[in-house]
């Protein structure tokens, strides 16, 4: 185990002292490689550094609140809102791959922006050991390493995070007051609510599918899942008082898993069904209709694109 504290004054010394007097940048995502290695970057260089949060439209119920308040310390911070370009990035899309394309392009696209405009010479990643032994031994490309902007040039990469596991990781975290980044929350796509919407992203999808998954995971957090979510998957009849409307199709998903290579769906109990079914079908009066999915994985995937 690591000693955060001595840690954390090694850290922002070296930070310190590689990037001096210049401008560095961050890209936060609110999990919490990047709010540590945000925070020790603060420490070291203040508001010479700018951390930059690209709110997607696709985020979490409450995540960009949370993020400003877990920050808000950090004067310098920016929070890009994006919405409106993501969405309309996104409109006409329906292959998943396309949609993951140009979800990543758009981040990269906001993102350099906002280094060019600082006029940053460093970025800051929180890059982790097992995600460079992981890109090192060729098993898969992580978005942390070289992933990020190469238009925008930098003088050089501050990795401070590059040798600690993530449960050091954690504990760095602790050490820094960030407690409300460390709670173990389920994994959370990359392209967030995109792939929760069958075919085209809309707001009107993903606001459904953001205020589902936000009572799945209230309601199911007791089964401990692996990740439990909600879905937008199609249209469907039902009524409203003495009215036939065509309205969303919810699917609630919860399985448990390893390391989301395959995956059980989770028995849940039929109260708790209909609470979230009821949940659902009252926050939103256009949704038609809530199901539950009983498909492992295999043959399905864990999320719906
Ligand atoms: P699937 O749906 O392939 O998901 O069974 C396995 C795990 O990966 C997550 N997932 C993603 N994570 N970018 C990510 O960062 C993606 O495009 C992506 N697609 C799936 C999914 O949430 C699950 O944990």
């Amino acid at each position: 185990m690591v000693d955060a504290e001595r840690f954390i004054e090694e850290a922002t010394a070296e930070i310190r002292e590689t990037v001096g007097d210049a401008h560095a940048v961050i890209a936060l995502s609110g999990g919490v490689d990047s709010s540590v290695a945000a925070a020790l970057a603060y420490r070291a260089i203040g508001d010479q550094l700018t951390p930059v949060y690209v709110d997607t439209g696709l985020m979490r119920k409450g995540e960009t609140a949370g993020i400003r308040e877990t920050f808000s310390f950090m004067e310098s911070l920016r929070v890009v809102e994006a919405e409106a370009r993501f969405f309309d990035a996104l409109a006409g899309v329906i292959d998943p791959e396309e949609k993951r394309e140009v979800i990543g392009e758009q981040f990269i696209r906001e993102f350099e922006r906002e280094a060019r405009e600082t006029e940053a010479d460093y970025l800051v990643q929180g890059t982790i050991y097992p995600d460079r032994i992981e890109s090192e031994g060729g098993i898969k490309s992580h978005h942390n390493v070289g992933g990020l902007p190469d238009v925008v040039d930098f003088e050089g990469i501050v990795e401070p995070v590059r040798d600690l596991y993530k449960d050091e990781v954690r504990e760095v975290a602790r050490a820094l007051d960030l407690e409300s980044v460390v709670a173990e929350r389920m994994p959370f796509p990359g392209p967030g609510l995109a792939v929760r919407v069958v075919g085209e992203v809309t707001r009107e999808k993903a606001d459904v599918a953001r205020e589902a998954c936000h009572v799945v995971e209230e309601e199911l957090e007791e089964y401990d899942p692996w990740q439990a979510f909600a879905a937008v998957v199609g249209k469907g009849t039902g009524v409203k008082g003495d009215n036939r409307v065509h309205g969303w199709i919810v699917a609630v998903r919860s399985v448990e898993s390893r390391d989301g290579m395959t995956a059980r769906a989770q028995e849940i109990d039929w109260e708790t069904l209909q609470r979230i079914q009821s949940r659902i079908t009252g926050s939103n009066e256009n949704v038609a209709r809530v199901v539950y999915d009983v498909t492992h994985k295999p043959p399905a995937t864990i999320e719906y694109e």
